[in-house]
C-alpha cells in the first residue's frame, strides 16, 4: 500500500485536475500562514487591518502592514511545492485556485492559475476603475493615490467581508463541477466560498488528495491524506508521475 503512488495513479487517470492552495503551500517560501502557531493572526487583529472599515479608517496603517507583507513577499522565492506544480502543469491537466496573494505560482512558472482572493502586487482604486499592478518595495508613497481622481488606492486583495471576483469564482466553482480530482494544499478549509471548492468536487464523484501538516475539515472527505509538508509530500508522488 504506497498512498504516494496511489495519488500520482489518481492523477495519471485524471482528465481535469484542480489544485487547490492556501498559505500552507508559501510557508516553506518563508510567507507566515494565518492561522498557524506563527500564524499572522496570532499577531495582528484581522478586523484591524483586512477589513474595508479598518481601511477607511486608517489607510496609512492598512497600507504599512501590506506594505511589510510585500517586503517579505518579494524576498521569498517559490519552493519546491510551487514548482513542482509548475513542472506538472506541462503534463497533467492542471488548474490551480488558489486563496494566495503572493503570486509565487506564477513566479514559478505556472500558467493556469486562478486567483480568488487577489493579487498583493494589484492595487486599486477606491473610486474609479484605475488599477495597476505595482511591484514597489517599499512603496513610493504610502497611502498611494489614484492618479486618475486622486482617491485612495487600496490593495487589490479580498478583504473580510468583501465578495470574491466574480468571474473567478464562476469558474471556479464551473471547474469543480467537472474535476476528476482535487488536490488540496496547505489550507486550513475555514474561510468560505473558497472552501466550497473541495467539497463541490467530492459531491460531483470527484476525489479530493490532501496535503496538510495537520488534520483539517477537509480531511473528512480526503480520499487520501498526507500528513507532512507540501513540498515532501509533492517530491514523493512526483517519483511516481
Ligand atoms: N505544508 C503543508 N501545509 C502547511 C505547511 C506546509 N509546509 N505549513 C502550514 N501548513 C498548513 C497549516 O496546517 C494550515 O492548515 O497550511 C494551512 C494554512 O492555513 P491558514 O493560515 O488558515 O491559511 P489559508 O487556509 O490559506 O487561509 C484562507 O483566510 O485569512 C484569510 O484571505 C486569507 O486566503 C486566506 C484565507
Ligand atoms: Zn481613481
Amino acid at each position: 500500500m504506497n498512498l504516494y503512488k496511489d495519488a500520482a495513479n489518481l492523477l495519471k487517470e485524471a482528465k481535469n485536475i484542480l489544485v487547490f492552495t492556501g498559505a500552507g503551500i508559501s510557508a516553506e517560501s518563508g510567507i507566515p500562514t494565518f492561522r498557524g502557531k506563527d500564524g499572522l493572526w496570532n499577531k495582528y487583529n484581522p478586523q484591524e487591518l483586512a477589513t474595508l472599515e479598518a481601511f477607511l479608517k486608517n489607510p496609512k496603517l492598512v497600507w504599512e502592514w501590506y506594505d511589510f507583507r510585500r517586503k517579505l513577499i518579494k524576498e521569498a522565492k517559490p519552493n519546491l511545492a510551487h514548482l513542482t506544480l509548475a513542472k506538472w502543469e506541462k503534463i497533467l491537466p492542471i488548474t490551480i485556485i488558489t486563496q494566495n496573494v503572493d503570486e509565487l505560482h506564477q513566479r514559478a512558472g505556472s500558467k493556469n492559475v486562478i486567483e480568488l482572493h487577489g493579487n498583493i502586487w494589484t492595487l486599486k482604486c477606491l473610486s474609479c476603475s484605475y488599477q495597476e499592478k505595482n511591484y514597489e518595495v517599499p512603496l513610493k508613497k504610502i497611502p498611494p493615490i489614484c492618479p486618475k481622481c486622486h482617491d485612495l488606492l487600496r490593495p487589490g486583495v479580498v478583504w473580510f467581508g468583501e465578495a470574491l471576483p466574480e468571474d473567478a469564482l464562476k469558474k471556479a466553482f464551473a471547474l469543480a463541477q467537472n474535476a476528476d480530482v482535487c488536490l488540496v494544499i496547505g489550507t486550513s478549509g475555514v474561510v468560505f466560498p473558497a472552501a466550497q471548492i473541495p467539497y463541490i468536487v467530492k459531491e460531483t464523484g470527484g476525489k479530493v488528495i490532501e496535503i496538510n501538516l495537520e488534520p483539517t475539515p477537509i480531511s473528512e472527505i480526503a480520499d487520501i491524506s498526507f500528513f507532512e509538508k507540501a513540498s515532501e509530500a509533492l517530491r514523493k508522488i512526483d517519483k511516481y508521475l
